[in-house]
This record gives structure tokens, C-alpha cells and sequence, in this order.
């Protein structure tokens, strides 16, 4: 085990990370939601407060214990994830963006449950959510970014072009679906910067998460403390 405290490779140093689905409600008892189990995001948190960070942990609706010494922030739709990650961004080294933010959010919530009528059928008008990513991303001092993407196909071209449009630092990309990614104990991740990539095989999301700390902490090493 790295050591907890002082003598860690990220001591010293300020992580944000984003955990998790979000939930988008549609009326008062159902919501949009996605398959992100938050365990990736969880052990990001777990092995950055390991290595010695202090960590901030923005977690969508998901029912995992909180790692030791974490503080977590509980949130439920892509807006109020969207607040508390650039409240705490600022004060950030780096922000570790784990949770599948939803991409549409119902336009309005009804009040009350919808009722159907008759036997049709029912549109539901959707609008896009902020990019949490983008916003911090213009923040005057931004921290060190770091995205996931999560991809059923062309995996490592699409998550190139996203390092570029989202202007990151880092990019964790891995396969989901057909029993992969999502919703599993096991996951495999490549990182790709403007320097190169990186493949991680396969090993349990905490393995992964540990490694990923290693290179996050490598990477801030050459930024002031
Ligand atoms: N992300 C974000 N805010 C959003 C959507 C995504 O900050 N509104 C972040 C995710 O947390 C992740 C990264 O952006 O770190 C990539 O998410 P992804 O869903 O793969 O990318 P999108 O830009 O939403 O593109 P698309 O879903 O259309 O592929
Ligand atoms: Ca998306």
C-alpha cells in the first residue's frame, strides 16, 4: 500500500474527482439515468487519498461506501454536479472526471406523475446538459485535466479527438458493453496525452485506479505544488 499522508506521491496535492451516473428527472418518480456504477470513479478517490491528496469526491446517485479520508459531495443531476465541480475546481490540482454526466436532461420536470392516455405513446423533449469538462477547462487557473471516455466502438480515435475538442491532459479510454466497463469489477484503460499512449490491461478497477494515480502524480510533478 502507498503510503497515507506525507510521504505519498501526490502529498500535498488537491484531487477533484467526479463519480458516478447522473439522474435526470422526468416527473416526480421517474428520471433518466445510465449504467455508470461510479466503482472507477470510487477507486480514483480511494487511491488518490492513498497516495497522500486531499480528495474531493462529487458523486451522482450511487450507493458505494465513501473511501477513508474523502470528502464527499452527494449529487443527483447533471447541473448539480455541474455546480459543485466548479466550486471545488478552483481550489483544485487536478480534476479526474469519472462520472457518465448525463448528456440530455428532460426540457421541463412535471409536477405531477405523467398519466397516460389512452394507448399512445409519449415524446419527451430533451436539452443538453452543460460540459462540466469544457467550463473547467476556462477557468483562469485550470487544474490539470484528466477525462474518460467510455466508447462501444473505435474506441481510441474517438477518445483522441476528445482530448483535443475538450482540451485535456489526459484521456482514459475503454471499451463498454457486452460485459465490459460498465457496471463490472474488472476494466482495462488506455491513456493517451499529446505525448503518447499508454495501454493498462485488464485488472480490477482499484489496480487500474492506482496506476492511473501514478501517472497523474508523474504528470504534476512538473507543476508547482
Ligand atoms: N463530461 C462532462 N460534462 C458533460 C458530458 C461529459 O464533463 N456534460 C465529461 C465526462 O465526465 C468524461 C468526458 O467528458 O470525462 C467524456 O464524456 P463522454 O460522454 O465520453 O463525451 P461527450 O463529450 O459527452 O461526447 P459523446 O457522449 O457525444 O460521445
Ligand atoms: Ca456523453
Amino acid at each position: 500500500l502507498a503510503a497515507r499522508g506525507r510521504g505519498g506521491v501526490l502529498a500535498g496535492r488537491r484531487v477533484l474527482i467526479s463519480a458516478g451516473p447522473t439522474f435526470e428527472d422526468i416527473d416526480p418518480v421517474r428520471f433518466l439515468g445510465n449504467r455508470s456504477s461510479g466503482r472507477m470513479g470510487f477507486a480514483v478517490a480511494e487511491a488518490a487519498a492513498e497516495a497522500g491528496a486531499e480528495v474531493v469526491l462529487v458523486a451522482g446517485p450511487v450507493h458505494l461506501p465513501t473511501p477513508a479520508g474523502v470528502r464527499r459531495i452527494d449529487v443527483r443531476s447533471a447541473r448539480q454536479m455541474h455546480a459543485a465541480v466548479l466550486d471545488a475546481a478552483v481550489r483544485s490540482d487536478v480534476y479526474v472526471a469519472a462520472a457518465a454526466v448525463g448528456d440530455f436532461r428532460p426540457t421541463e420536470v412535471a409536477a405531477h406523475k405523467i398519466k397516460k392516455r389512452g394507448d399512445g405513446g409519449l415524446s419527451l423533449e430533451l436539452t443538453q446538459n452543460p460540459d462540466i469538462l469544457a467550463d473547467v477547462a476556462d477557468l483562469p487557473q485550470r487544474p490539470l485535466l484528466v477525462g474518460f471516455a467510455a466508447e462501444t466502438e473505435n474506441v481510441e480515435a474517438y477518445a483522441r479527438a476528445k482530448l483535443e475538442r475538450k482540451r485535456l491532459d489526459l484521456i482514459a479510454a475503454n471499451q463498454v458493453g457486452g460485459g465490459l466497463g460498465f457496471e463490472v469489477e474488472d476494466n482495462s484503460l488506455t491513456l493517451i496525452s499529446a505525448d503518447g499512449i499508454r495501454h493498462l490491461p485488464t485488472a480490477p478497477k482499484r489496480e487500474l485506479a492506482r496506476q492511473l494515480v501514478g501517472v497523474i502524480a508523474e504528470r504534476l510533478a512538473g507543476r508547482a505544488a
